[in-house]
């Protein structure tokens, strides 16, 4: 049997966490690459999704208890399994962020795993599976790519910043996200919406967006990629000194936070359903 984990550094989570979820992303990308003929011809589009969401979830949970059978895990598809003891490691998992993108064959989605401790996000790792960029970063320890440090980006002024965000699906949040888009649109450089918030977040860490901002974000969602975004520099928080969370995360260098962060509340972009 097992031994139960005691503590272990950020930096040994984070080597868990990126054989695991380098792992799970293949087995993402093979059923992505199985199902294709599914998705084109079957009615049950989302029948696809969710098997492979829930097959790779699985992996995960499976391969952690074996590795880490004393920690938890929040995870999409099976919720939280164990509530974890004070000191105790929780991994917090999506197991295919962006998926319609997956859906689609848009090769923007990806396995992302957070080691969490004591309600502090300590280690994480985005996978895109369409493509096999990794993006880790340890608390503390710096976010990284393929052995780059990253820093995001040094844009200073709104008009001149290339932002990120996503909407969530139910259609009344989706039109109170609209609205303030609407209106966002013209005071920025222009506006992306990829389509998995994980990719969004490295993206900004990267400086490849100059910024990112949802609402209805779960755990899940951004767990890892916000911890790659702070540990690149930016500030990862919400609105009016909340910390980031479903009712709003903004992701930008401290430079741009202020003006970015100033027009979301102006526009109540936090507010609505
Ligand atoms: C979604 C994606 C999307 C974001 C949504 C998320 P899912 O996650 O990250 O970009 O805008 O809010 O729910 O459903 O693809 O795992």
């Amino acid at each position: 049997m097992n031994e139960i984990p005691v503590v272990s550094t950020p930096g040994e989570l984070l080597s868990v966490a990126l054989r695991i979820a380098r792992e799970a992303a293949v087995t993402a990308r093979r059923m992505r690459d199985e199902a294709i003929g599914d998705v084109q011809t079957k009615s049950t589009d989302t029948d696809v999704v969710t098997a492979a969401d829930r097959a790779v979830e699985r992996q995960v949970v499976e391969a952690l208890a074996k590795e880490r059978p004393g920690d938890g895990v929040l995870g999409e598809e099976y919720g939280d399994s164990l509530s974890v003891d004070p000191g105790a490691v929780r991994w917090i998992l999506d197991p295919i962020d962006g998926t319609v993108n997956y859906l689609y064959g848009l090769p923007q989605y990806a396995v992302s795993l957070a080691a969490e401790r004591d309600g502090e996000v300590v280690a994480g790792v985005v996978i895109n599976a369409a493509t096999g960029d990794e993006w880790t970063a340890t608390r503390g320890g710096g976010a990284w790519r393929a052995g780059r440090r990253l820093s995001g980006s040094e844009r200073t002024t709104l008009d001149q910043a290339l932002v990120g965000t996503g909407f969530g699906y139910d259609a009344r949040r989706r039109a109170h996200q609209g609205a303030v888009l609407a209106r966002l649109i013209t005071r920025v450089r222009d506006i992306r919406r990829f389509g998995a918030a994980a990719l969004d977040l490295c993206l900004a860490a990267e400086g490849s967006l100059d910024a990112y901002f949802e609402k209805g974000l779960n755990p899940w969602d951004h767990a890892a990629g916000g911890l790659i975004a702070a540990e690149a520099g930016l500030t990862v928080a919400g609105l009016s000194g909340e910390p980031a969370g479903d009712r709003m995360l903004v992701a930008a260098p401290p430079a741009l936070f202020p003006a970015l962060h100033d027009a979301l509340v102006e526009l109540d972009a936090a507010g609505g359903p």
